[in-house]
């Protein structure tokens, strides 16, 4: 049947390549055989609440709650929405339900890599609210406090969104956070990508600067299932937000829960440890680059303080000859994407390859493996060796890491402790 064989062919594919992509992650053979469980066949919908005395109600929502239990732990409130089956909608539900047509919100450019989805174009600007942007100052790669201060004086805002798709360093979140707050708006951090970071504590709790909620997607740092969460500092914004939820979703696939519940588990006992090495991973990676002779972003601060690290390839070749290369090694990245001028040097656009190091952590390498990946991908990039001659490097470093890391013991029983 061709829908197994191709199955066959992606898991084959998958098993085989190296896994620098930044949105991506690894999900432990745990969390992901939940995703299988007979919560799978028939959802219920809505909220755990509405379930009633309905037949095995009770063992569901005991899985939401313990889903509810272990975000307090990592994030300090229990105040979650976790029915966003994405990122992106996480955002639409926090953007929306916290603002009223033409209430005005900020956000970080979308040329210093603010996300669409809390755009104009996004859900913001599909419910007829007015998007600006945040002063930004490119070559600090965060917003330009002054201009931001200038901005709330002269036009209102209701809400201010940070968080990049490209962060490298966490912006000043207590002092947006105040400035927002003295003009009477309220914030959210956009953490997509940061997510799992900030439960394993290797990036800063916005919601402990004083932002109102956090979102974030469940499947890049965070290495659970794909899906969004909102996460808010009071309950009456998760009422407000969770009120949107009930009229945008139904049901929701109730084993994704599971499956995120197990995740957060991993997250509370090893979380710690794992986002420590992710971020030390991401700059020995970003060193061993630099030795290479690739130019890479934030070399004056340390390169990175995230999972990311991000490659200015402008002069080193064709954004499509990159990614065609690196495939041809099997090595799974995001395409390249636009670097506007006011993030480089000011005259000239490029383009900018961006690595992330949350898979291979979880596969276990460490700060002794970020060389000889820095290595393959000169001499795939800066050398130009055909890649069939670099994919047994590639390969020797992926058989060596084959195993999820970071998980439960043998025994552990999620959502006991
Ligand atoms: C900053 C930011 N926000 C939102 C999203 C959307 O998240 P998702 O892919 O889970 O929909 C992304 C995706 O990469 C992102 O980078």
């Amino acid at each position: 049947m061709a829908l197994l064989a191709a199955i066959s062919d992606y898991e084959v594919a998958l098993e085989r390549c190296l896994v620098l992509n930044a949105a991506r992650n690894v999900m432990s053979p745990g969390a992901r055989a939940l995703l299988g469980s007979r919560l799978a066949d028939g959802d219920l919908a809505g909220r755990p609440k509405e379930w009633g005395g309905q037949y095995a109600a009770a063992p569901a929502r005991a899985i939401e709650n313990v889903a509810r239990t272990l975000v307090d732990r990592l994030f300090g409130t229990p105040h979650v929405e976790l029915r966003a089956l994405s990122g992106s909608l996480a955002n639409g539900l926090a953007t929306i339900a916290t603002t009223r047509p033409g209430d005005v919100l900020l956000m970080p450019p979308l040329w210093a890599f603010g996300h669409i989805c809390v755009a104009r174009q996004g859900f913001p600007g599909s419910g007829a609210r007015t998007v600006a942007e945040i002063p930004w100052d490119g070559a600090a790669l965060g917003p330009d406090l002054d201009g931001l201060r200038g901005v709330l004086r002269q036009q209102p805002a209701q809400l201010v969104v940070l968080g990049l798709s490209r962060p490298l360093f966490p912006e000043p979140m207590a002092e947006v956070a105040t400035m927002a707050k003295d003009a009477g708006a309220r914030l959210l951090y956009d953490g997509a990508h940061v997510l799992g970071l900030i439960a394993g504590g290797a990036f800063p709790n916005p919601l402990a600067s004083g932002f109102d909620m956090l979102t974030g997607s469940t499947h890049k740092t965070l290495p659970g299932p794909t899906g969004g969460v909102v996460v808010c500092r009071d309950p009456d914004t998760l009422e407000a937000v969770a009120s949107l939820g009930d009229a945008w979703l139904s049901t929701y696939s109730n084993s994704r829960i599971a499956a995120l519940a197990y995740t957060l588990e991993e997250m509370v006992t090893e979380g710690h440890a794992y986002t420590r090495q992710i971020v030390d991973n991401a700059r020995a990676l970003a060193r061993g680059l630099a030795a290479e002779g690739f130019p890479v972003v934030g070399a004056h601060r340390g390169f990175t303080a995230t999972h990311q690290v991000l490659v200015d390839i402008t002069d080193i070749g064709q954004p499509g000859d990159a990614v065609r290369r690196l495939a041809g090694a099997t090595i799974l990245i995001n395409p390249p994407a636009r670097a506007d001028r006011r993030l480089r040097d000011g005259r000239h656009d490029g383009w900018w390859l961006r690595l992330g190091t949350s898979a291979v952590t979880r596969l276990g390498m460490k700060e002794d493996e970020m060389p000889a990946i820095g290595r393959i991908l000169a001499r795939l990039l800066l050398h130009r060796e055909d890649p069939s001659m670099v994919s047994g490097a590639v390969a020797e470093l992926v058989e060596a890491f084959g195993t999820v890391r970071y998980t439960l013991a043998a025994g552990t029983v999620p959502g006991r402790s």
